[in-house]
């Protein structure tokens, strides 16, 4: 299969959506974040607050333009990462983008007892995910493949969705 790019907001279940991806079509499994994490030895907090925001989103344009030559491959990007042109340029070129997109509570019911991403450290309420999803959800759809609603849906009904578009 071609490689697969889910994008979204954060909590919209990228990676509960890639894991059962690949266990059920075989596929290899490039999780953003945690690959970073392991790069970096440090967690995205400690990114963020050691070497700033920017510093984070040059090392996700790095990883994206590394991947150029994978295959079979499911890549949970972070919420970031289709914010820059740049990157949906890198994954166009080698696979397919698929924005599993969610409404602003789910999101918040999802990730309100979270403390692991920065952007939403101090602003965890559904006002300001609304806010921010106004600015992004654009560029998601612009970027996308494929959209596909997550909301009040299981990770295995949203895999069978993507993959009766992708075949
Ligand atoms: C971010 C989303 C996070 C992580 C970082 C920044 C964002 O990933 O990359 O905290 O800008 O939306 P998830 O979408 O996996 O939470």
């Amino acid at each position: 299969m071609q490689n697969i790019f889910l994008i979204g907001f954060m909590g919209a279940g990228k990676s509960t959506v890639s894991q059962v991806l690949c266990r059920k079509y075989g596929m290899s499994l490039v999780e953003m974040d945690e690959q970073l994490e392991r790069q970096e030895q440090m967690s995205i907090p400690e990114i963020f607050e050691v070497r700033g925001e920017e510093y984070f989103r040059r090392l996700e344009t790095q990883l994206l333009a590394g991947l150029q030559g994978q295959e079979n491959t499911v890549i949970s990007c972070g919420g970031g990462a289709a914010m820059r042109q740049c990157n949906v340029d890198a994954m166009k070129k080698s696979g397919k983008i698929v924005y599993l997109s969610t409404r602003p509570e789910t999101v918040y019911e999802r990730v309100k007892d979270c403390h692991n991403r920065p952007l939403l450290e101090g602003n965890m309420n559904v006002a300001y995910i609304t806010k921010l999803m106004e600015v992004r959800h654009p560029k998601y759809l612009a970027a996308a493949d494929v959209v596909v609603e997550t909301d009040g849906r299981t990770a295995e009904e949203i895999c069978e969705e993507i993959c009766s578009v992708m075949i």
